[in-house]
């Protein structure tokens, strides 16, 4: 089978057979497969699309491209959330302790930034010493033990994502209903898991910038994963504004912390989406009756401590020190410049260039621009004010985080121009957070 014949039968817009799939994926793990050629597939997927079979047979190809994970004799439901990627997107870093303190097991495989979008295992690198990436028995330890460890994709789990994955980051082809399907649920399949909750970001900081294509997505995710055997709830929900006070890797650590402890007020908005995708969690583990019980549970949780000590006692297992949670300032990498971003008018945010204020991150250097980039953990933006919020002509919009004072002004004038501050009696309404859900 000759590859440029495979590109050039998508290129055409045919379908391409179950054989031409396999190859590709192979050719994916085991380099025969040149950098141009997964280049020119994914672009020529990206353009003619894939119908369902063919998303099915890439997801399954994929999933099976390495190891696929059992948990036999779990005491609880392996269970595990997903987000498509946003801007602030910090929930993992939460829901894994909080659903374990609620009895799930979550054997979290986490993915690194990809285009604008933050990365949950690029944030947990920000913890000096914590390993994304341990030896199988050790992730099947701490996960057993603790009831959660988020880890990084491992060489040998679907290795055929990780190679795609880079390469799409790179080549803008990542907003394509198929390849996010695949590559998403192919990891998920082969973590072994009995319940997947998606976070299916919709809006100008997601992929799926528009309701109909983050309703496409969430219905492709749902098929093909029950079609799989995967019981997975989806949920739609709004990025169309930075989700929280903080964005950058460190900083988002920061951030999940201050939300596991209540140390400071919870973000509104992230705690009701931490709830409602950590109750689809316990109600597909069957720990619940219903999403009523679930949210008192997660609560509990939450004001107990128990789901902060979680989170501790796993990065302490995975290398990390064993006092982050208490002392995290110790730890956590700060930039030698940190300024205010001046509002440029008085008046009323109502609107975010999200995936722009996503993109200032890579410019800073939180984000990769090519495949091997080494991130810096300690820039980016807190105290970042919320769509709704009035604000005074001078009174800060957020924080830049910058390593010199070169980068903190060119990011605090791009993040001037990202927002938009309407007159404060003009109407404005919130848009709901939770746009739609997918059972
Ligand atoms: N998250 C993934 O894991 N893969 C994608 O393609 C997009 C978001």
């Amino acid at each position: 089978m000759l590859v440029q014949e495979i590109i050039r039968t998508k290129r055409e817009g045919h379908a391409l057979d179950e054989a031409q799939i396999q190859h590709f994926v192979r050719g994916l793990v085991d380099g025969s497969w040149s950098e141009g050629q997964v280049a020119a597939l994914g672009m020529a997927i990206f353009l003619r699309g894939m119908n369902r079979e063919e998303a099915v047979a890439l997801t399954r190809a994929m999933m099976h491209s390495g190891r696929v994970l059992a948990w036999p004799d779990m005491p609880g439901p392996v269970l595990d959330k997903h987000s498509s990627g946003g801007v602030g997107d910090k929930l993992s870093l939460m829901l894994a302790p909080l659903v374990a303190a609620c009895g799930g097991y979550v054997p979290m495989i986490a993915g690194r930034g990809l285009g604008h979008t933050g990365g949950t295992v690029d944030k947990l690198e920000a913890i000096p010493g914590y390993n994304t990436a341990p030896a199988n028995p050790d992730f099947d330890r701490i996960v057993r033990t603790l009831g959660c460890a988020i880890i990084g994709q491992t060489g040998d789990l679907a290795p055929a994502d990780k190679r795609f994955y880079a390469t799409r980051d790179v080549t803008a082809t990542v907003e394509s209903v198929p390849l996010i399907t695949a590559s998403i649920l192919s990891k998920k399949l082969a973590a072994g898991l009995q319940g997947l909750a998606m976070d299916i970001k919709c809006g100008n900081g997601a992929f799926a910038a528009t309701p109909a294509f983050g309703e496409e997505l969430a219905r492709s995710i749902v098929e093909v994963a029950q079609g799989a055997g995967l019981r997975t709830h989806a949920l739609i929900t709004d990025m169309n504004q930075v989700l929280g006070g903080e964005i950058g890797n460190a900083l988002e650590v920061q951030g999940a912390l201050d939300y596991l402890t209540g140390r400071v007020p919870r973000d509104p908005r992230t705690h009701e989406l931490t709830l409602a995708l950590a109750a689809e969690m316990l109600l597909m583990g069957g720990l619940v009756p219903d999403l009523t019980a679930a949210r008192e549970r997660l609560q509990a949780a939450l004001d107990s401590g128990a789901a902060a000590e979680r989170f501790g006692r796993m990065v302490a297992a995975l290398g990390g020190p064993t006092d982050l949670v208490e002392n995290a300032q110790q730890y956590l990498p700060v930039a030698p410049v940190v300024r205010p971003v001046p509002a440029l008018r008085a008046g009323r945010l109502t609107a975010m260039q999200t995936r722009d204020i996503g993109l200032i991150i890579v410019e800073l250097g939180g984000g990769r621009r090519l495949p091997g980039d080494v991130l810096d953990m300690r820039v980016g933006f807190n105290g970042m004010r919320q769509l709704g919020d009035v604000l005074a002509a001078g009174e800060p919009l957020a924080f830049v985080h910058a390593a010199t004072e070169a980068a903190a002004e060119s990011a605090a004038a791009r993040l001037q121009a990202a927002v938009t501050i309407s007159d404060a009696a003009a109407p404005w309404s919130p848009s709901p957070l939770v746009m739609g859900r997918l059972v």
